[in-house]
């Protein structure tokens, strides 16, 4: 069977998850790693066989790459993704595109200059529930969608743990802001975004937001993100999407999976869902087949530009056209 020859740049947390993700592939192989702290790029190397490397570009002269995944911090993205593209490789670019628009510009670019594969890594697409919803409104089993509730909330030491490199719509809503387009299958025409005041975390970014959507064809949204989670809370994270439509109605909840264990620890609802691997997935066979990218430029671009609408809301108090 014909392998994609895969490097991953940036192994935090998800850059970690994507290593382990994608060495259940069969279909791919791990073949080089980097890390700017180069003992944690050697240990995970070590542990897949695959080369380390301290940066991207020393990674992208690996011999025989065929793709990247950019796992980066979000305003390091542009850097990686251009120098991948000018080095011809197949592009897995984590979510969200990048921080300042321009920079979201510059990888589409890029990616369209070099005719390479481009992909964002919206990852909720792939929990099949969230896929399950989408079918539901496609197939008319709702009806019109006439509105929807999305809420992401995480744990409270989120915001150390990236070090305030972005607040909650960067870092949470965004996935939502993408996956109403998705689900609802419409854009979005108009945003208007509050951010909560009252209980301030060490950095300066916004912590606990309410963003209203209107879309194209009527539906209205309301997309709660926050980290003011405890972290003794069972879950860790409390996503959640309901859809009202004309004939029908839609809850999903992610918090519990169909498990939850009352051990000598407390309660806890085990994490069930492998969606980092499906996308990996996606990635690799359409890369490898030749099909163009399920989650395009566009897509990082459209998700991008109601992030900055929403930070604009909070700025000036108004409701933002796009
Ligand atoms: N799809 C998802 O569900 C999901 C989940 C978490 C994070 N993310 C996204 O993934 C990206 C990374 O987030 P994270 O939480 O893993 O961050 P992280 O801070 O845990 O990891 C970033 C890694 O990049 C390394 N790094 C920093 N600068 C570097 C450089 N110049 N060269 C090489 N390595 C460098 C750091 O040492 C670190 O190991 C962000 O864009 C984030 O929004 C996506």
């Amino acid at each position: 069977m014909e392998q994609l020859r895969i490097g991953v740049i940036g192994l935090g947390e998800i850059g970690g998850a994507h290593c382990a993700s994608i060495a259940t592939l069969p279909q791919a192989q791990l073949v080089a790693v980097a890390d700017l702290r180069t003992e944690v790029a050697a240990k995970v190397a070590a542990s897949y066989g695959a080369t380390a490397y301290g940066t991207a570009d020393e990674l992208l002269a690996h011999p025989g790459l065929d793709a990247v995944i950019i796992a980066l911090p979000d305003h390091l993205h542009r850097a990686a993704a251009e120098a991948a593209a000018a080095a011809g490789k197949a592009m897995l670019v984590e979510k969200p595109l990048a921080v300042d628009a321009e920079d979201a510009r510059a990888i589409v670019r890029a990616a369209d200059a070099a005719k390479t594969f481009l992909m964002v890594g919206f990852t909720v697409r792939y929990f099949p529930q969230y896929l399950r919803a989408r079918q539901a409104v496609q197939a008319g089993e709702l009806g019109t969608v006439v509105s929807a509730f999305a809420r992401r909330v995480n744990i409270v030491t989120q915001t150390d743990r990236i070090a305030g490199r972005v607040g909650v719509l960067h870092f949470l809503a965004v996935h939502d802001f993408d996956a109403l387009r998705w689900v609802i299958g419409d854009e979005v025409a108009s945003v208007h975004c509050v951010s909560a005041t009252s209980a301030p975390l060490a950095h300066d970014v916004e912590h606990e937001t309410f963003t209203t959507l209107k879309f194209k064809k009527g539906a209205i949204a309301c997309v709660q993100a926050g980290w003011y989670l405890p972290t003794t809370h069972p879950a860790g994270f409390d996503f959640r999407l309901d859809l009202t439509g004309r004939e029908g109605s839609l809850n999903l909840s992610m918090m519990e999976q169909g498990i939850s264990i009352h051990g000598k620890g407390g309660t806890s609802y085990p994490y069930m869902a492998s969606p980092l691997i499906a996308e990996d997935r996606d990635f690799v066979d359409r890369v490898l087949a030749g099909q163009p990218s399920s989650i395009t430029g566009a897509d990082g671009l459209a998700a991008g530009a109601i992030v900055d609408a929403a930070l604009e809301s909070i700025a000036t108090g108004r409701v933002i056209q796009l």
